[in-house]
């Protein structure tokens, strides 16, 4: 059964740290794959689009993100190629509630990382996606969205 993890909130250090990789000994254990399914069972309780390990208090570099395609994990994953083009767009996170704001990223991206099975995948993504990818990927380095952010507003 999968379970609901605690979601780490902007004050926790754990979120400010970088990440470390994964090897592959660890995608093939028991553990890890308990560890996706939690991930995916927490983000869908917390109705979020993106879930990167940091933010339940792992400093691993996994993120999981929803796509056309149902959920995709990014495991040690690293952006090749970006787009010269911006677009700035509005953001939240489930680590900083109630808050959100405008931040620019890349347009387009290219991708590379290991699936759960630890299998090598590339992938291209654009708008909105790509803006999800950007955001998760850069939970794995501690950065959150609110550095970039303009025209911060908080819900009450
Ligand atoms: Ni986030």
């Amino acid at each position: 059964m999968s379970k609901k993890l605690r979601i780490f909130t902007e004050k926790d250090p754990t979120l400010r740290n970088k990440s470390k990789e994964i090897d592959l000994e660890t995608i093939a254990s028991p553990d890890f794959s308990e560890l996706i399914s939690d991930m995916e069972y927490t983000m869908k309780k917390s109705d979020g689009v993106g879930l990167a390990a940091p933010q339940i208090g792992q400093n691993v570099r996994m993120v999981i993100v929803n796509s056309e395609n149902g959920i995709l994990h990014l495991i040690n994953p690293e952006i090749t190629k970006k787009s010269w083009a911006k677009e700035t767009g509005e953001e939240g996170c489930l680590s900083v509630p109630k808050t959100f704001g405008k931040v620019v990223r890349h347009k387009k991206i290219n991708c590379i990382f290991s699936d759960a099975n630890g299998d090598k995948r590339k992938i291209q993504a654009s708008g909105l996606f790509a803006r999800i990818i950007q955001h998760e990927l850069d939970h794995l380095d501690g950065i959150l969205f609110i550095d970039k952010a303009t025209d911060i507003k908080y819900e009450k």
